[in-house]
């Protein structure tokens, strides 16, 4: 896997397979906190003392790693808890191999295909290794705060972007929950609808379009 440097400084890898990068070239860890972390109000739901996180296609976790930055600033004493769901054993072995300017980092360096878990104060951090689309079935209904929706583009990996595995983000998200994802594909937001989300344009980062924040009806 090639690294590649985004345009924030920060690296990530290029997927051969896919070809297609981790995170958006026009800044990785930028993507991480205005993409996910500001549009899931990761510090006003901190400040109620409990949070929890779904970070989907964990990757190298920086969509969690900057929230928990976010968290911990806004309220020390929240107790965290992140699952991530990823396939890949090869890309969580790359955690090793990257330094973004994100604190909490650090800790994910004790993530590794065989320690997938660790505590380190409040914060938990778990990742479920295999399918998402299998791994979604273990978890509680209506638990999670935030979802931080990251798969590769819906043209290369068009199965993590159905109605049937959003339904199933539909039922781990509490009532209250922001589900972020970069893409406003037309299609996704037809298919956030069919999976019962109310959806809106979520920040403008660095590319054209506008990410995409979903809720569910109340
Ligand atoms: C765009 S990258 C996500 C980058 C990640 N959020 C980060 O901060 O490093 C997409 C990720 O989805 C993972 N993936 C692809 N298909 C998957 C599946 N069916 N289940 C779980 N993870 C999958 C890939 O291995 C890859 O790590």
């Amino acid at each position: 896997m090639k690294k590649v440097i985004t345009a924030d400084n920060t690296e990530t890898f290029l997927n051969e397979e896919v070809k297609e990068t981790y995170h958006s070239q026009t800044g990785a860890v930028e993507e991480a906190l205005k993409k996910y972390a500001i549009p899931c109000k990761i510090k006003e739901k901190a400040e109620t003392g409990t949070l929890r996180i779904l970070d989907v296609c964990f990757g190298m976790g920086y969509n969690s790693a900057m929230a928990i930055d976010v968290a911990l600033e806004a309220n020390p004493c929240c107790q965290i808890e992140v699952v991530g769901l990823e396939y890949d054993p090869e890309i969580v072995k790359k955690i090793q191999e990257v330094n973004p300017p994100i604190n909490f980092f650090q800790h994910y360096k004790q993530l590794t295909p065989t320690n997938l878990e660790f505590q380190k104060d409040n914060v938990k951090v778990k990742i479920l290794l295999g399918d998402a689309r299998e791994t979604v079935k273990q978890l509680s209904p209506e638990y999670f705060d935030a979802i931080f929706f990251d798969p590769f583009s819906p043209k290369t990996s068009p199965e993590m972007w159905t109605p049937d595995f959003l339904k199933g983000m539909w039922r781990v998200i509490k009532t209250t929950g922001i589900l972020a994802t970069y893409s406003c594909a037309r299609m996704i937001r037809e298919n956030l609808v069919k999976a019962d989300f109310l959806y809106d344009d979520g920040p403008i980062v660095g590319r054209r379009g506008p990410g995409t924040l979903a809720t569910k009806w109340v």
